[in-house]
């Protein structure tokens, strides 16, 4: 058998492509040139209308009131944490098994992160696990929908009222996902969504929150901006027509005009690109739902996911290799590999600050086996058929 499959690349064999292919990657098209061009040449590169047109296409798209567009996912996140009132001394219930920005939003405010282990087969948080972490100090909890997959959030919400914590949803990943067939965006108090290049839609660097509460709106806004505001209604005081106060401590937050007109562009084409995103998820998932030394994303029936990143478990056991192998097998064969995620705390910085190994040993053992495959959707149909064929040339060549 081990005669007929090619040498691997990483032994010096021919690779399944000449060229790299990267695990994501943004979808630019002259539209979005042109849409950038001219706001280049108008008169506001930042704080103009842009910016509004895009947070009321993003609100209307995911079904919610507000939008409060900011600089990255990350300040998102921080500024969702503000507006919730997290502050010293206060704990937040977040996921093991994701990008480090939520627990990091909860440090920023002076609140603790409690992290929850994840669901063995959507690798969302599990919100089996969720009570039993709650204190009387427990202000909020920060579901990530891992990959683009909404969480249960009925059963989250559930929790939620029962203890009065608020849900931030992390939604990074998530523009364009349904959770029982509604967009997710609406139904937790805050959602945040990123716009890096790797996302859904990009504005290089950006991020947005949406909510149906008015209140929780009113404080982003002021948030975003050094905590200035110059709403009449809300002044302490009145000089004229140039005063504006600041009445608490915020951040330079803002997402520029340049960057919303792109992010506006970006969300004509949101259901072109989810659309490509599934069609080739369908395609991997058929290409490698027998063999069994792969697991596959496995997806739950409340779930449309949009499918930002498509990661896969090797089971290491039925193999004469490790993971790391593995990724590094694929790597030589010129496909773009990545590992999402280190466990947050297993950073060393949170390792500095007090947690330890074995916190969360299913987010532990689930960061152990996978693999993210390329997804993004100007991929070619060659360059989904060339990852199949490396995967299935790594794993052949490595099978027991
Ligand atoms: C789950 C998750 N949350 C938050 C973020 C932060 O987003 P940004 O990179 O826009 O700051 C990311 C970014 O990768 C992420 O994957």
């Amino acid at each position: 058998m081990k005669e007929k499959i090619d040498k691997l690349a990483i032994n010096g064999g021919n690779p399944v492509r000449e060229t790299y292919l990267s695990y994501g990657k943004q979808s630019i098209d002259q539209d979005d040139i042109d849409a950038v061009v001219n706001v280049l040449k108008g008169d506001y590169l930042t704080t103009g209308p842009y910016v509004a047109e895009f947070e009321n296409k993003v609100a209307n798209y995911v079904g919610a009131k507000y939008a409060v567009a900011v600089s990255s996912g990350t300040a998102a996140l921080h500024m969702a944490c503000f507006a919730a009132g997290i502050s010293e001394g206060d704990e937040v219930i977040v996921s093991a098994l994701t990008f480090a920005a939520s627990s990091n939003a909860v440090l920023y405010c002076g609140g603790k992160p409690v992290f929850a282990d994840i669901d063995f087969k959507t690798y969302n948080i599990d919100v089996s696990k969720i009570e039993s972490l709650i204190t009387n100090k427990t202000k909020a909890i920060i579901p990530v929908d891992f990959s683009g997959q909404s969480v249960d959030m009925d059963k989250i919400k559930e929790i939620a009222e029962k203890h009065d914590l608020i849900i931030i949803e992390d939604a990074a990943h998530a523009l364009g996902s349904e959770y029982n067939g509604r967009k997710v965006g609406s139904q937790a108090d805050m959602v945040e969504f990123s716009f890096h290049p790797v996302k859904p839609i990009t504005t290089a660097e950006g991020g947005v929150v949406t909510t149906n509460s008015e209140e929780l709106y009113k404080k982003m806004l002021i948030f975003r901006t050094h905590g200035i505001t110059r709403d009449q209604e809300i002044l302490n005081e009145n000089h004229g027509p140039w005063y504006y106060e600041q009445q608490l401590l915020g951040y330079n937050y803002r997402l520029t005009d340049v960057q919303s007109a792109l992010g506006t562009s970006q969300m004509k084409k949101i259901d072109t690109f989810i659309a490509r995103r599934r069609e080739i998820v369908k395609k991997y998932n058929v290409a490698f739902k027998n063999a069994k030394e792969i697991v596959i994303p496995f997806e739950e029936d409340f779930s449309n996911s949009g499918w930002h990143i498509y990661v896969i478990r090797i089971k290491a056991e039925l193999l004469n290799a490790t993971r790391k192998e593995v990724f590094e097998s694929l790597q030589s064969e010129n496909i773009g590999v990545n590992v999402h995620y280190l466990p947050v705390y297993l950073h060393p910085y949170y390792k500095n600050i007090g947690y330890q190994k074995g916190l969360c040993p299913v987010a532990e053992k689930v960061y152990e086996d996978i693999i993210t495959l390329p997804l993004f959707p100007s991929m070619s149909n060659e360059d989904v058929v060339d990852v199949i064929m490396a995967v299935e040339k790594v794993i052949s060549y490595y099978r027991k």
